[in-house]
């Protein structure tokens, strides 16, 4: 029988609250556009709904939250903005960090940091350490990412540490190496903007997570419209290559899952629990 070698390891779940939610925070420009107002008044009315974003995910019990705040292709914006975005983040991180140490929030900031002013680099990795114990929730700032550069530099990376391999390598020999190993891959996929793409975020990590685009602009995704993403995701039916009659309906609880690599994911009948 032919080895099944994917690394997507999620068990199918459907009406559970998503685990790890990812968004491409979308719409900020258009936003201040819309009142006349500069650019940069979208990217602090932004971090408003950051704000209330978190606060959103510690009450619903989402573990794990990524935001899309820089892309490794921002810069090609103009100057003044980069810059504007730069101190916003900077001056986020100094205002925010504490009030995240005390409600249980693990900070994380992924992407390649290093064209970061000094400043900025010591302060993100302060932050980090500041939080590292928390496990309440983990949120994660994608800032300079890019999906093909984390693939990239995982590759290399993995390389690197072992020289004397010979022969082919595994998703799972990749996946300790990508920049967000310590994260189960996304269950829910969140733009606001109303752009439909996935702008170089994690290309990798988003294989089966489920898609919601929505027109909202960034500014004003507020926890209704944050609901209606949850209620569409609860609707799905999260097959992981199976069909339909494979999985079995109901309110569910997995024991025992089989993790081994080549049955990743699947559950297998003698596995549930039917909570009656
Ligand atoms: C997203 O909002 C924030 C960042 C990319 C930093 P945009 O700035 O892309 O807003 P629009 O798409 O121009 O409205
Ligand atoms: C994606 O938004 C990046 C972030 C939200 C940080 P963009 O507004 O930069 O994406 P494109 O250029 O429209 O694809
Ligand atoms: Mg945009």
């Amino acid at each position: 029988m032919a080895i099944f070698t994917s690394s997507t390891r999620d068990i199918p779940t459907t009406a559970a609250v998503p685990r790890h939610v990812a968004i491409i925070m979308d719409g900020n420009g258009r936003w201040a556009k819309k009142r006349c107002l500069p650019r940069f008044a979208g990217h602090r009315q932004g971090v408003e709904t950051v704000r209330d974003t978190i606060k959103y995910c510690l009450e619903a019990g989402i573990e794990y939250l990524t935001l899309f705040a820089f892309s490794s292709e921002n810069w090609r914006r103009p100057e003044e903005e980069v810059s504007l975005l730069m101190q916003l983040f900077m001056r986020a991180l100094q205002q925010e960090v504490s009030k995240l140490e005390r409600n249980g929030v693990r900070l994380k900031v992924v992407g390649d940091l290093s064209p970061f002013d000094r400043d900025l680099q010591s302060l993100i990795l302060a932050s980090e350490q500041q939080t590292a114990v928390n496990d309440k929730l983990t949120l994660t700032i994608a800032a300079n990412y890019g999906g093909r550069w984390d693939i990239l530099q995982a590759v290399n990376r993995m390389v690197l540490a072992h020289p004397e391999k010979k022969g082919v390598w595994s998703e799972s020999d990749l996946a300790p190496y990508l920049a967000m190993n310590y994260a189960p891959e996304p269950d829910l996929f969140i733009r606001t903007g109303g752009e439909e793409r996935v702008s170089n975020f994690l290309l990798w990590q988003l294989a089966y997570a489920e898609f919601y685009f929505t027109d909202t602009l960034w500014p004003e995704f507020d926890s209704t419209a944050f609901a209606a993403a949850i209620s569409s995701y609860q609707q799905r039916e999260r097959r992981f290559g199976r069909t339909s009659e494979q999985l079995i309906r109901g309110p569910l609880s997995v024991v025992n899952a089989d993790h081994s690599p080549e049955n990743a994911g699947l559950v297998r009948p003698a596995n549930l629990k039917i909570n009656a």
